[in-house]
C-alpha cells in the first residue's frame, strides 16, 4: 500500500512544470517540464477585455512564465491572459535556493495577524489543497534579452489570447523617487515597444526590501508613479499589481490614488508571512518574510477584491480589478467573478495543475 502511495505521489510531483529543486536559471533554460499531451482546446465565445477580444478572462499571473517557451506552453494549455514574469531595466540574479517551498496545511490566513508558517515535509496530493511560499527577489534577464523574447512570446499566442508584461523599476542609489519613476517608465516603454498587449507595473513584492517592493503602501507615491506610467503609455492598457491590504481604508486610498491613471489593479500579490523550517530557522535564510500563496490566501484575496469593487462602484472610479490569490480549484474563479472582478489570474496552481484552465473553460464557457 505504502509503495503504491509513494508511486502515486511521485507521479503527482512529476507533473510539476517548474523544478523547485533547481535554480531559476535552470528553469529559465530548460523549462517548462510539461509532459503533455496538450488538450484539444474547445471553442468558446469571445469576451471583451480592455479593448480586445479574449477566449476567456482566465490567465497566468506574473510568476512562472519565465520566457517565451513558458508563455507558448501555457497558451497551448488554454490560459488566455498570459503574464510574462516581472522584468527590470538591468540584469538581476535570483536569490539562492530554495525559491519555492510548500507549507504545512493551515487554516485560512487571518488578515492583520502574523501567523508563522512551517515548511511542509511533503506536498498535499491534491493541488487544490496546496499553500506555498516563494522568494525569488524579482530576478531579470538583461533588457536586450527580454525585449527580443517578449516579441517572440507575443508571436506564439493564439487567437483570443493576450500578453501582459510585468515590469518593475529599480531604485538607483541616492536617486530617490524620481529615478525610480524614470526607470519604471523606461521598462514600461520597452515592454510596450516589444509588443505587449497590456503593461502591468508591479508595485509590490513581499521579499524585496528596497523601495520597489512596497510602493502600494504609499498612496502618494503610487499616484505619482501611476500618472507617469500613464503618460509613458498613452494607448496601451495599464495594470498595477498591488499587495494585500489588511485595512479597507488603506485599500480605498490606494485605489483613489491610481484611479484615472491605471485601467485595472491586479489584486493581490503573495501575502507576507514568516516561514520556518523543521529546525525552527527561517527557510529562506536572510529573507524571513516572504510571499504566501495558494489555498490559504483565498479568503483574504476574495475579501480585498470585493472591498475594492464595492469602493470603486460607490465612488464611480473608473478602475477595474483583476483578481489573483488562492485560486486552486475549478470553481474558485466564480467567487471572484461574483465579487465583480474583470478577470482572474493564477500564480502557483498552473505549475501543479497545468490543465486547470481548460477544465474551467469546459465547465464555465462564459468565463
Ligand atoms: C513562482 C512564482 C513567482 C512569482 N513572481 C512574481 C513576480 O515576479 N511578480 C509579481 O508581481 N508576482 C509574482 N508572483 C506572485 C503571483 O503573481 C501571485 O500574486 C501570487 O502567487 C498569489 O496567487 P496564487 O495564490 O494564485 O499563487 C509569483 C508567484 C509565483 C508562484
Amino acid at each position: 500500500m505504502e509503495a503504491i502511495d509513494f508511486l502515486r505521489a511521485k507521479k503527482v510531483m512529476n507533473n510539476e512544470t517548474y523544478r523547485r529543486d533547481r535554480s531559476y536559471r535552470w528553469n529559465y533554460r530548460n523549462g517548462p517540464g510539461f509532459k503533455g499531451p496538450f488538450p484539444r482546446i474547445t471553442d468558446v465565445s469571445q469576451k471583451e477585455f480592455f479593448g480586445s477580444k479574449v477566449n476567456s478572462r482566465l490567465g497566468v499571473a506574473a510568476g512562472i512564465l519565465l520566457n517565451s517557451r513558458w508563455v507558448e506552453c501555457y497558451s497551448r494549455l488554454g490560459f488566455d491572459i498570459l503574464t510574462y514574469k516581472t522584468v527590470r531595466s538591468s540584469e538581476r540574479p535570483c536569490y539562492p535556493l530554495p525559491n519555492w517551498v510548500f507549507v504545512e496545511p493551515i487554516n485560512d490566513l487571518e488578515p492583520g495577524s502574523d501567523e508563522i508558517l512551517r515548511k511542509a515535509r511533503r506536498r498535499a496530493r491534491d493541488p487544490a489543497e496546496v499553500t506555498s511560499a516563494v522568494c525569488f527577489g524579482m530576478p531579470s534577464q538583461p533588457p536586450e534579452v527580454w525585449r527580443k523574447d517578449v516579441r517572440r512570446a507575443r508571436g506564439k499566442l493564439r487567437r483570443g489570447q493576450l500578453l501582459v508584461v510585468s515590469v518593475v523599476g529599480t531604485p538607483a542609489e541616492g536617486g530617490g523617487e524620481a529615478s525610480l519613476v524614470e526607470d519604471f517608465c523606461r521598462c514600461a516603454r520597452w515592454a510596450d515597444a516589444a509588443g505587449a498587449d497590456i503593461i502591468e507595473a508591479n508595485f509590490s513584492c513581499p521579499n524585496v526590501c528596497t523601495a520597489e517592493g512596497s510602493i502600494y503602501q504609499d498612496p502618494g507615491a503610487s499616484g505619482r508613479l501611476a500618472l507617469a506610467l500613464r503618460d509613458a503609455l498613452p494607448s496601451t492598457p495599464l495594470f498595477i499589481k498591488s499587495g494585500h491590504f489588511n485595512d479597507r481604508r488603506k485599500l480605498s486610498r490606494f485605489y483613489q490614488s491610481v484611479a484615472g491613471s491605471a485601467d485595472a489593479v491586479v489584486l493581490v500579490n503573495g501575502v507576507s508571512r514568516r516561514v520556518l523550517g523543521e529546525d525552527g530557522r527561517p527557510v529562506f535564510g536572510a529573507f524571513e518574510r516572504v510571499g504566501i500563496l495558494g489555498r490559504a490566501i483565498q479568503p483574504a484575496a476574495v475579501s480585498n477584491v470585493s472591498a475594492a469593487v464595492e469602493y470603486c462602484a460607490g465612488k464611480s472610479l473608473e478602475v477595474k480589478t483583476i483578481a489573483v490569490g488562492g485560486v486552486t480549484g475549478i470553481e474558485d474563479p466564480g467567487l471572484f467573478f461574483e465579487a465583480g472582478a474583470s478577470g482572474v489570474v493564477m500564480g502557483g496552481v498552473p505549475m501543479l495543475d497545468p490543465l486547470l484552465a481548460d477544465r474551467m473553460k469546459r465547465k464555465h464557457p462564459d468565463w
